[in-house]
């Protein structure tokens, strides 16, 4: 019969690479625990309308790429394409801003959104998010910004380039909107046809357009620095001063509008040489307006996303096989001694060691293979003779050494074996 593959974009993370996404999550949840950043779990699946009120009908994200369809209930879902909007609905919906005026929390999962694959860009990916609610002042701006880059340090990456840029609040942006408008519509024409359209619905998307063209003529465009009003300057340039006080180097970004129609004041984005200046590997922004657009009290916000998948392509590969390897591989030979080995594994992974064997009874030989190939670093052979004696060989198998144990005594081969270890 033919195969039946997965579907194009979504992709297996195999067992060679899972302990690997294990370990920078282990990180992660340390660096969260000692921020005091809290965990909050949400579902995949939303209500549509939360998505087109959240990040913007005009986004390419709800225009194009997400998974929406009509549920059995007449209802529209959508499979979520980011975590902020579920957040932020979780947020208000249990009423958590009563509970303590400033909570920070994080989710991590799978997000999707059918964009065209390619290297480092997938239609299920994961990311690392995480909202800080209930504080407006910049310096929680800055505090947000280098914990990130505190945390990509210590998952190992280095190479780190912070792009930063304030994107204005409702009241500013009108007025750079009609700027940038004016000025495109000269060149109206000259522009893509999906530009076209977006002069009219959301003309700042057009400094997203990868085209070519348009990414020339955006180029002379009016740029949102030069337009945010008193307060926002302020904001921005106190935001600057106390990155500088962390010492954490950025650069400013001018053009940088982010993908989402919710951000407002400071939006930010990282990126490093190893995955090319289009693909970031963490973005995010403040969005003073999102929990009142939700339904929410007027409560400011700001948040990121790192994308998970892409952070673990950046991390160089260590010695991973060595750290998951099993401590003991049990080589039994003959019935009796197949039979005792079953129940002493058994015993052993209740002990917190990890044990394997072999079913098949096969030879010596083939059964050192085996735990050779599993790298296990101990072996324990046992045969008839050793099921007589009570006694057998444990051997480590890094350095072939030797020690004779009691196979009855449960404690003294746990021991060997994580002495060694
Ligand atoms: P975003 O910039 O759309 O922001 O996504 C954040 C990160 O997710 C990106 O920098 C990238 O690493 C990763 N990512 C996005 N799309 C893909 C894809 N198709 N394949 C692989 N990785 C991808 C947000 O999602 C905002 N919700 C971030 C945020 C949180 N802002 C405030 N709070």
């Amino acid at each position: 019969m033919a195969k039946i593959t997965s579907v194009r974009g979504f992709r297996d993370i195999l067992p060679d690479e899972t302990p690997k996404w294990q370990r920078v999550e282990e990180t992660i949840r340390k660096v969260f625990f000692n921020f005091g950043i809290q965990e909050i779990r949400i579902p995949v699946l939303e209500k549509t309308e939360l998505f087109k009120r959240g990040i913007g009908e005009a986004t390419d994200i709800v225009e194009k790429e997400m998974y929406t369809f009509l549920d059995r209930g007449n209802e529209y879902l959508t499979m979520r394409p980011e975590a902020t909007a579920s957040v932020i609905r979780a947020y208000i919906e249990h009423h958590i801003y009563e509970k303590d005026p400033v909570a920070k929390l994080f989710t991590i999962g799978p997000m999707f959104r059918r964009e065209r694959p390619q290297k480092g860009r997938f239609r299920q990916f994961y990311q690392i998010n995480v909202e800080f609610l209930g504080e407006e002042d910049p310096r929680i701006d800055a505090e947000l910004i280098s914990m990130l880059m505190y945390l990509l340090r210590e998952i190992g990456l280095g190479d780190l380039k912070l792009e930063i840029n304030s994107l204005g609040c409702d009241k500013c942006r009108p007025a750079f909107r009609k700027k940038v408008t004016d000025f495109l519509k000269n060149r109206e024409e000259e522009l893509c046809e999906d530009c076209q359209r977006r002069l009219v619905t959301n003309p700042l998307r057009i400094f997203d357009c990868k085209n070519t063209s348009c990414q020339e003529i955006i180029s002379g465009a009016p740029v949102i620095p030069d337009f945010i009003c008193a307060p926002c300057r302020e904001h921005f340039e106190k935001v600057k001063e106390y990155l500088a006080i962390l010492d954490i180097p950025f650069t400013l970004n001018p053009t940088m509008v982010r993908g989402l129609d919710y951000y407002t004041r400071t939006a930010f984005e990282i990126t490093t040489r190893s995955l090319g200046a289009q693909n970031a590997v963490t973005g995010g922004g403040r969005y003073d307006g999102l929990v009142q657009m939700l339904g929410g009290p007027d409560i400011s916000g700001i948040g990121f996303a790192i994308g998970f998948d892409r952070l673990i392509s950046m991390i160089p590969e260590r010695d991973t096989v060595y750290a998951d390897r099993p401590n003991i591989f049990i080589a039994a030979l003959g019935e009796k001694a197949q039979g005792f080995a079953f129940s002493l594994c058994n015993t052993l992974r209740r002990a917190g060691i990890r044990a394997e064997m072999d079913f098949s009874n096969r030879s010596l030989k083939s059964q050192m293979k085996r735990s050779n190939k599993l790298n296990c670093s101990h072996t324990l052979i046992i045969g008839e003779k050793e099921m007589e004696g009570g006694t057998a060989q444990i051997r480590d198998m890094n350095d072939g050494t030797q020690e004779s144990v009691d196979i009855n005594d449960t404690g003294s081969i746990a021991k060997s074996v994580l002495d060694t270890v």
